[in-house]
């Protein structure tokens, strides 16, 4: 494996992802993709001071013309939020950020999405390159260019599709990460695997241990067979009219979970094992797949330390009240990505309500 690697996501507005350790120190690396003399680097309170002089002081050193303002948001999923939009958004006025401006959006998938939203919302579009600082990011959330907020009544209910111009993740970033932040990227790395790689999940298993210990070269090849994963999926179908829904495998159940917790409980990555547990037993009472994958996926999922079962005292009803408001539900009622088994998923539309409060209830 190279110290540093690209993946290509081909499309309308192709870009490259770049991966690899000390990216945020590579000015020319950052500069490339900015267009005129204006950027805005958006960050949170935990990765700000990590991070963000160092980013300043690369692309200053690039491009000493450059006027670079700064947005520091509070951490975590509570603060995705339209208030949140609005500050970004005012802050870009403030600093009279013309059209041919870039914003970098530094952290995790919370600033991410919102900055990313921001990004495609300003003078209707400026170009975002994404620098993505946790695992999860890295692998999922910063490639593909879906971009969001969050309602009390539901996870990116409000959002746009804006692929970015770049994607930078420097590796060497996940030094500082919380161990519970690191396993919670890793549910998403399974993902790809369940959803469509019964190899990747072999290769899980049998490297668990070395991705819970930080080892580089087994988090390398996590990241870059992830991001392959998900470039060729969103190439194909940029704005989920189908085989992208695959890459929701667990969120239905998660977001539901996210939702109900009020953004305050199991994290994005810890919903989505649970979420993915639930699906591989719901695929189970429809009579789709065998115990024996449900079986296997959660050990994975224990594996990295990861939660597989439903938080104590959510209520059933009230889950599936969010379900209902789904992205994905429509006219034909519920619809889940469920799977035929291991690295075989799908869509199912009109799953009914009485197999899904079942799988809640157990
Ligand atoms: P996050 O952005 O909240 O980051 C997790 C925590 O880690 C935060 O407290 C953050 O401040 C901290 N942090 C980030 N990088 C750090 C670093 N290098 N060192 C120390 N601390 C660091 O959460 P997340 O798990 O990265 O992202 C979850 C969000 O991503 C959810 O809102 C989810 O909906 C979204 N998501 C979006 C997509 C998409 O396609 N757009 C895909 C998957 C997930
Ligand atoms: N994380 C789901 C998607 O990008 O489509």
């Amino acid at each position: 494996m190279p110290r540093s690697h690209e993946v290509a996501v081909a499309g309308d507005a192709p870009y490259t992802i770049h991966i690899g350790p000390g990216l945020l120190d590579d000015g020319a690396l950052l500069a490339r993709r900015v267009r005129g003399g204006d950027a805005m680097l958006v960050s949170d309170a935990h990765v700000a001071p990590l991070y963000a002089d160092r980013v300043a002081t690369a692309l200053r050193a690039a491009r000493p013309e450059l006027r670079l303002h700064r947005h520091v948001l509070p951490p975590g999923e509570a603060a995705k939020t339209l208030a949140h939009f609005t500050d970004v958004t005012t802050a870009l006025a403030d600093a009279r950020m013309r059209r041919d401006a870039t914003l970098f959006a530094l952290g995790g998938g919370v600033i991410g999405d919102l900055a990313g939203f921001a990004a495609a919302c300003w003078m209707r579009g400026i170009d975002c390159v994404q620098l993505p600082t946790t695992l999860l990011a890295m692998v999922d959330s910063s490639v593909g260019g879906k971009t969001a907020v969050d309602l009390p009544q539901g996870k990116n209910l409000v959002g746009a599709f804006h692929p970015p111009r770049a994607v930078i993740a420097d590796t060497a970033a996940l030094r500082t990460l919380p161990a519970r932040e690191l396993r919670a990227g890793l549910a998403e790395v399974v993902k790809y695997g369940a959803l469509g790689d019964a190899g990747f999940i072999d290769w899980l298993d049998a490297n668990a241990a070395a991705l819970l210990a930080m080892d580089d070269a087994a988090l390398a090849e996590a990241i870059a067979r992830s991001c392959a994963h998900k470039a060729a999926i969103v190439a194909r179908d940029p704005f989920e009219h189908g085989e992208r829904a695959l890459l929701n495998f667990g969120h239905t159940f998660g977001h539901a979970i996210e939702t109900e917790q009020g953004y305050g409980g199991l994290n994005h990555g810890e919903a989505v094992a649970v979420g993915m547990v639930l699906a591989a037993q719901l695929s189970e009472v429809l009579g789709l797949a065998p115990a024996a994958d449900t079986a296997r996926l959660r050990a994975l999922l224990q594996r990295l330390e990861l939660p597989v079962a439903l938080p104590p005292g959510l209520d059933p009803d009230r889950l599936l009240a969010h379900m209902r408001l789904d992205k994905k539900a429509q006219a034909d009622g519920l619809r889940f990505i469920v799977w035929d088994g291991i690295g075989r998923a799908r869509v199912l539309a009109g799953v009914s309500e009485t197999a899904v409060l079942d799988v809640l209830r157990r």
